[in-house]
């Protein structure tokens, strides 16, 4: 969230009203939405429906004093991560040192001044900020740890359960062979999430070289149809391959040039309805390097998601029964930028997607 465009709010809590209007004036031109309680009690009864970002604590009020509002809005898990200003008359270090100790975050003194207000409320804000980042980041993990445990439990309980299966001595050859199949795709699959997230995170560490050799896109693309061949066949996918003559080259990463079909290749089948067609096209272009696309007839992706799909987690549309972390795209769009390439996303007709990686020859001055 950008700090400059959100609208933050402020609660104050002053039984003067007049201090309210006060407050209000030194802070009219800063955007903030104002909410007022003229007392502790209608302070919370306040908080029960909403959450301020900052909160303007007056100490000497009737019934229930700041102090006491303070250290009962520390104790509450719901309201203890709003910073509290407190804001005094009282200058003693005895009276600031228990402010502190009912939790208070910073002080503004009486009379307010407008500079010095705006400073400490602009402040707190700015921590509160990213208190509240580091709270999306730290559930986007969570959600995305949950959902990795998840997709590598998958493949593995299918190994577990094919090899206790192999064990029995009454499966004729070609059940045999089934659970043989099966343990293929399982494998393929554990292997290829734990190879996305090696690879993204050395890309986004900066630390990957990429290891350039003369690639010919005939024999990684073929390699690759051939790996998503029996997966394909489960869902009866055709797989309809259009490459170059063998014997042309690219210089590329070759494991990360495969990883980014696998995954393009993986998306299209995993997206695609049963019965449905996937095309693998590939060309060396006039100008130097090559033009690679994977069209399939699957749901299609919104204009909307278009652009956010190449990002970290980001799932687009959820799909019944498909696993999605979100990291496949993300990593072949840095891989693709790694060799200074483009990766795009368009609509196929009369459905579905089609995907475009355009790599240029190799740049030696870069
Ligand atoms: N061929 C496709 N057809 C329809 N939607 C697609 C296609 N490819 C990608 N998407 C959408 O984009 C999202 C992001 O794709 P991405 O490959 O980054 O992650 P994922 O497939 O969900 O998980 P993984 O990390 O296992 O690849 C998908 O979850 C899906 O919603
Ligand atoms: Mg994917």
């Amino acid at each position: 969230m950008n700090f400059m465009e959100t609208v933050y709010s402020v609660l104050v809590v002053d039984d003067e009203p007049d201090n309210f209007d006060v407050i209000e004036t030194l802070l009219h031109d800063t955007g903030y939405v104002l909410n007022y309680a003229s007392s502790g009690q209608k302070a919370f009864d306040r908080l029960e429906t909403f959450q301020p970002d900052v909160i303007l604590l007056d100490v000497m009020m009737p019934d229930l004093n700041g102090i006491e509002v303070c250290r009962q809005l520390k104790n509450n898990p719901r309201w203890k991560v709003i910073p509290v200003i407190i804001v005094t008359s009282l200058s003693s270090k005895e009276d600031l040192a228990q402010c502190m100790a009912a939790g208070a975050d910073d002080f503004v003194s009486k009379p307010v001044n407008g500079l010095e207000l705006r400073a400490r409320v602009h402040s707190m804000l700015r921590i509160k900020q990213q208190y509240d980042d580091l709270q999306i980041l730290l559930q986007a993990r969570e959600d995305m740890v949950g959902m990795m445990v998840h997709d590598l439990r998958n493949p593995l309980t299918s190994v577990l359960l094919a090899t206790d299966m192999l064990r029995s001595p009454n499966l004729t050859t070609e059940q045999r062979i089934n659970k043989i199949e099966q343990l293929e795709i399982a494998g393929l699959q554990l292997r290829s999430l734990i190879d996305s997230l090696l690879l993204m995170a050395k890309l986004e560490s900066g630390k990957m070289v990429l290891n350039r050799t003369d690639v010919d896109i005939f024999t990684v693309c073929s390699a690759a149809i051939a790996g998503f061949e029996a997966i394909a066949a489960q869902k009866s996918l055709k797989l309809i391959q259009t490459l170059p003559e063998k014997g042309g080259s690219l210089s590329v990463d070759a494991t990360v040039f495969r990883r980014v079909i696998d995954n393009l290749l993986s998306n299209a089948v995993k997206f695609s309805p049963r019965n449905g067609k996937i095309t693998l096209q590939a060309e060396y272009l006039s100008t130097g390097g090559a033009k690679i696309q994977v069209a399939d007839c699957g749901p299609g992706i919104k204009p909307d998601l278009k652009q956010c799909i190449f990002e970290k987690y980001e799932i687009g549309t959820l799909v019944q029964d498909a696993s999605q972390i979100g990291l496949g795209l993300a990593f072949c769009k840095m891989a693709i930028e790694a060799h200074d390439g483009k990766i795009f996303v368009e609509d196929n007709e009369p459905k579905g997607t089609i995907f475009t990686i355009l790599i240029p020859i190799e740049n030696h001055q870069s």
